[in-house]
């Protein structure tokens, strides 16, 4: 979310886009054939793999991020009208709405959470990294912030509200796949699934394109209802645009049987950075 955002940009920028976008095809090329191998005889899920999150989220993964969180805000959100215009995209999408448990993906250092503590009785934010959490957990008294790699970590139990603001991205195909599968099945009955992510590319492994097809597609699937699917054409860094989508689970009808929750496909690595059982 750094890029410059003029929508003409200079033969600087062009070359400086063209270094990142080189190095992080590099990144991708080399992770595609690792992975393939590291599938032989392992699981994705095996806690070995838990430091070598770069291969499923080549560029960005874990270690990524626990550099990049070095120092506080490092996406630069504070002010930017990018992310304001999309907190109040969200925020407006839940207007006088209240959950009871809410689970926000990639929940950075609180600047969403913030909003929608006031919306639910239980917040859980999770973040792969944990400077991220700590901050988050400072910031948002009332809430519960956990370090968890997802998809692979998913939190226990279900939510009648997930929230996924410009992070799914970070997810190559697999792991996409696999995760939306994941965090549909933890929406209730009559659950709301908000996402809402940035069309640009800044080397993370997918697009917001791929994701929000493949999370629309996987909700109509189900039988879920697509009640926002939207283009925001012009906004965020060089005007790339943005897509947002409001998904909500359907209600079954009395008697009707209601699909299960799998169980975790492992323990937890790590321990909470509140401790507080949510
Ligand atoms: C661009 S920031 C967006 C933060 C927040 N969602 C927002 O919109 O303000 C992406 C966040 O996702 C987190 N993240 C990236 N990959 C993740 C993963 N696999 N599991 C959990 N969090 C992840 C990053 O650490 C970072 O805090």
């Amino acid at each position: 979310m750094t890029e410059p955002r003029t929508v003409r940009p200079s033969m600087a920028d062009l070359a400086r886009r063209a270094a990142r976008l080189t190095v992080s095809a590099g990144i991708r090329t080399t992770a595609a054939p690792l992975r393939a191998l590291a599938r032989v005889g392992r699981e994705e899920s095996d806690p070995r793999w838990a430091r070598a999150t770069w291969l499923w989220q080549p560029g960005w993964g874990r270690g990524t991020h626990d550099r990049l969180y070095r120092r506080p805000d490092p996406y630069g959100i504070g002010l930017n009208p990018y992310e304001q215009q999309k907190y109040g995209t969200v925020m407006d999408a839940l207007a006088g709405r209240r959950f009871s448990r809410t689970l926000e993906v990639g929940c950075g250092e609180g600047d969403l959470s913030v909003r929608l503590a006031g919306h639910t009785d239980a917040l859980l934010g999770v973040d792969i990294c944990t400077a991220a959490v700590e901050r988050a957990a400072t910031r948002v008294p009332s809430g519960t912030f956990v370090r968890r790699t997802l998809p692979r970590e998913m939190p226990d139990g279900t939510f009648d509200l997930i929230v996924c603001t410009d992070v799914l991205y970070y997810w190559e195909p697999v792991t996409l796949r696999v995760g939306i599968s994941a965090l549909l099945d933890r929406l209730r009955p009559g659950g709301t699934l908000l996402a809402y992510h940035y069309r640009g590319d800044f080397g993370q492994a997918g697009t917001a394109d791929r994701v929000h097809d493949g999370l629309r597609a996987a909700a109509v699937a189900r039988g879920h209802d697509v009640r926002v699917h939207e283009h925001r054409n012009g906004v965020g860094p060089g005007g790339a645009g943005a897509r947002f989508d409001v998904i909500v689970a359907p209600v079954p009808a009395a008697g009707e049987q209601i699909r299960g929750v799998p169980a975790p496909r492992r323990p937890e690595i790590d321990s909470p950075a509140r401790s507080r059982h949510f």
